[in-house]
């Protein structure tokens, strides 16, 4: 039922009253552990809105979006292992920190995936990125492994896995099919996803209840043509010129 996926909520600065914040839709909350919905904040709910807005064009949609891709590559880091670490600061005196461990990459589903490359590469200074190229066959209708271009040493790293659109998660299964095979294992994935479809969500949980799954917001579904609703159309083609 519609009406039940779409919860709605008032949304604004603490100072402001209930009465005064306007009501905004917000995530669906979903129950699978493996995932982790970003907070609601009005920041966040006003940069959904401007990228889900058919008429912003297409240098705000890439500022937009690289702000709410930010937000989400910062998120996923906090999902990898850290370690203790103490440092002494310039005034002679011990911090208690922690470093992180491990080795990581990014993975992107092309094409609207390489969008999200960006900012993990400002997060993560001279990160390695693969890359995924998997389409829909004509006769088939099913999702289809075209390319893979991975660090040969990617069974060894944990790896963010790049898309921004959780539809029906066909294409993104199979990506981690492929990392998989290449001996990486599920629990050292991160899927980072700005807008997912309750069904891509389940999907997910279902098939890969060990992989982090770091998105923006869960929408309401999917429409016949298997577009997010209400979403924002086609990520790669707002995105891309070409
Ligand atoms: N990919 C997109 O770009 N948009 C959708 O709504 C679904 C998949």
């Amino acid at each position: 039922n519609e009406l039940d996926r779409a919860p709605s909520q008032g949304v604004g600065p603490e100072y402001m009253s209930s009465t005064e914040k306007p009501t905004a839709t917000v995530s669906t909350q979903v129950s699978h552990a493996n995932i982790t919905i970003l907070p609601q904040t009005p920041q966040l709910i006003a940069l959904l809105t401007m990228i889900r807005d058919k008429n912003t064009n297409r240098a705000d949609f890439i500022f937009h979006s690289n702000r709410i891709i930010r937000l989400l590559v910062e998120e996923g880091l906090n999902h990898l292992p850290v370690r203790e670490h103490i440092v002494t600061t310039p005034v002679g005196k011990t911090y208690n920190g922690v470093r992180f461990e491990g080795k990581i990459c990014g993975v992107s589903i092309m094409r609207a995936g390489e969008a999200m490359e960006q900012a993990l590469r400002e997060c993560c200074r001279s990160v390695r990125i693969g890359k995924i190229l998997i389409q829909r066959d004509e006769e088939t209708s099913q999702p289809r492994l075209f390319y893979d271009k991975l660090p040969e040493d990617i069974a060894d790293r944990w790896v963010l896995l790049l898309d921004p659109m959780l539809a029906t998660g066909g294409s993104a299964l199979m990506a981690v099919d492929v990392l998989r095979s290449k001996g990486v294992p599920e629990e050292r994935i991160c899927f980072l996803n700005l807008i997912a479809s309750p069904e891509g969500a389940a999907n997910f949980a279902k098939k890969f209840p060990k992989l982090r799954v770091v998105t923006a917001f869960v929408d309401k579904g999917l429409d016949e043509k298997n577009y997010i609703v209400p979403g924002l159309g086609d990520f790669g083609d707002r995105f891309y010129t070409l």
